[in-house]
């Protein structure tokens, strides 16, 4: 046997050992965080109702659900009513169970996001990672979210500034050349591997203004790993396309929040 075989069997059998138990222990470190309320949800969750944002009045839809343990369990008690979309059927007994209450519905997000007549105070997205099928990111969703987002609404997405090397072995679809085609094309920039902060933040108050709707203020919160929220709160402009009169006529004033950037 040479060297290198030898070398590639130790190397394929330590992996297939640590494996397992690096992920019971994210797992345990998940769930001591979920209980200490210190995940990156929990954080946003408090940052937005210290801003007086009445999340108990909402109506919430989060696009794609797997089985609510990632984030959706972090905020489901402190909203108004939840809806959650998820294509994969397999996970609607984990989502009744996890997440009691909400509305589960099994459909293609990017599909359904063009056709609901619903509309929701907040919109949470955490759309695969890379390139799905023909879907990329959350990239598809746009402009088409728009139509869902009531006079005011709060938009939570999950983006990707950048990643290390060391973060594409965790993510190993992240960063394909099909996904950075995309990453250029979606945020117009030569760097897709690399986009500050501030950069994607003008890319979606710029998607937002061709919407119709101004991008009041924003924050970012790191998740783990690769993974920062974006969050940011949308006003309809008056008299844009979708401003129906009824809506004028009952509009009161903007959201008074404070201790967010504006684009
Ligand atoms: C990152 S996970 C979501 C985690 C979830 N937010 C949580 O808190 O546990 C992405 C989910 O999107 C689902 N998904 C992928 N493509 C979809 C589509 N076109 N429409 C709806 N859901 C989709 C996947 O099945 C997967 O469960």
């Amino acid at each position: 046997m040479n060297l290198a075989y030898r070398l590639a069997t130790v190397t394929a059998v330590s992996r297939a050992l640590e494996w397992p138990a690096i992920r019971r222990l994210r797992m345990t470190r998940r769930a001591a965080l979920r209980a200490l309320r210190l995940t990156p949800m929990a954080r946003v969750v408090r940052r937005l109702r210290r801003m007086g944002v009445p999340l108990h009045e909402f109506d919430v839809l989060e696009l794609f659900g797997r089985d609510g343990t990632g984030h959706v369990q972090d905020y489901a008690k402190f909203v108004g009513s939840l809806e959650v979309w998820e294509i994969d059927r397999e996970w609607r007994p984990k989502l009744e169970c996890n997440i009691p209450g909400a509305r589960i519905k099994i459909t293609d997000s990017f599909q359904e996001v063009r056709t609901t007549p619903t509309t929701y105070d907040l919109l949470v997205v955490d759309a695969p990672l890379a390139v799905t099928g023909t879907y990329c990111e959350h990239f598809d969703l746009f402009p088409h979210l728009f139509r869902i987002c009531r006079e005011r609404s709060v938009l939570i997405l999950n983006v990707i500034p950048s990643a290390t090397s060391g973060d594409l072995k965790w993510w190993p679809n992240v960063f394909s050349p099909a996904h950075l085609a995309r990453r250029r094309e979606f945020y117009g920039s030569i760097t897709p591997e690399q986009i500050a902060l501030p950069e994607m933040a003008r890319r979606y108050a710029r998607l937002a203004d061709e919407n119709g709707f101004d991008c009041d203020w924003h924050f970012f919160q790191q998740r783990p790993g690769i993974m920062v929220y974006f969050v940011c709160h949308l006003t309809r402009r008056p008299g844009s396309p979708d401003d129906p009169p009824e809506d004028r006529a009952t509009r009161g004033s903007a959201a008074d929040v404070s201790g967010s950037e504006r684009v």
